[in-house]
């Protein structure tokens, strides 16, 4: 999703610049998806602000929401709500303010360096089911679930009114850093995943989930246009920022006095 905050320079390239020159080169949902029909990911939510669609998220407790931090820093907390149990964006589904987020000092608007938050909701969701974390790195070449509303096309006019799913393949970070050579910095805490030319993330997945052998292992961060040859789709590596999520769903229960 595009988001409008002054820093994030290297998002609104993505959004505009290269959404027109390159729209007409790539279309598809989540790039090379097809529609979940039933309620078959109950761990996914759906970020609102101000009521409106802006991006994706997990729940990895009955009260916590993983997403990424660019899609809430800068943000006023309390437009901020969570939609879960819904495949249909127009569906409320159960719905959820939040009581406070979580952004590490690590996070870098620019680089989009630590793209992880920690959303704790203003109550519990009963009925939630929650998705466990990889608290190890993934091997190049897993084929890897990722879901999402995002644009259907890179014109980004489009939203997928219905979750969309696909499995893509881990690339090495090696490879991932050769080929953003000279147009981004794949740094540490990143990790990426596509089949080239045909299956990618896109703008409005962030925050996402991307799910390897049943473990959330990354989350929806960046990418050059979606779905392109040359470039991955990049994605927060959880097993890198653990110790951050373990620490900020450990604080919910510490009373400062
Ligand atoms: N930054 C986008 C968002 O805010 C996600 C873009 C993912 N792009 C990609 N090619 N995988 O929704």
């Amino acid at each position: 999703m595009c988001q409008f905050s002054r820093q994030l320079v290297l998002q609104f390239i993505l959004c505009f610049a290269f959404g027109h020159i390159y729209g007409h080169q790539v279309s598809g949902r989540i790039v090379g998806g097809s529609a979940v029909t039933h309620k078959k990911y109950p761990y996914y939510v759906r970020l609102h602000y101000y009521g409106k669609f802006i991006c994706g998220g997990s729940l990895v407790r009955n009260n916590a929401v993983l997403t990424a931090a660019h899609c809430v820093e800068d943000l006023n907390v309390k437009a901020l709500s969570v939609h879960a149990d819904t495949i249909n964006l127009s569906d409320t589904g159960v719905e959820r303010e939040i009581k406070y987020a979580m952004v590490s000092k690590e996070y870098d608007a620019e680089t989009l360096n630590y793209d992880v938050a920690v959303l704790i909701l203003s109550s519990t969701i009963p009925s939630a089911s929650v998705i466990p974390l990889d608290r190890s790195a993934v091997a190049a070449g897993t084929n890897c679930l990722v879901i999402g509303h995002g644009y259907t096309k890179e014109d980004r006019k489009v939203l997928s009114q219905q979750l969309q799913e696909i499995y893509v393949p881990v690339v090495s970070r090696k490879d991932c850093q050769r080929k953003y050579r000279g147009t981004g910095a794949i740094t540490q805490y990143m990790m990426c995943a596509s089949e080239p030319g045909k299956k990618d993330s896109c703008p409005g997945d962030s925050g996402g989930p991307m799910i390897c052998n049943g473990k959330q292992a990354g989350i929806v961060s960046w990418g050059e246009g979606c779905g392109r040859v040359e470039y991955p789709g990049v994605y927060t590596d959880i097993s890198k920022v653990y110790g951050f999520i373990e620490y900020a769903l450990m604080i919910e229960n510490i009373v400062f006095i």
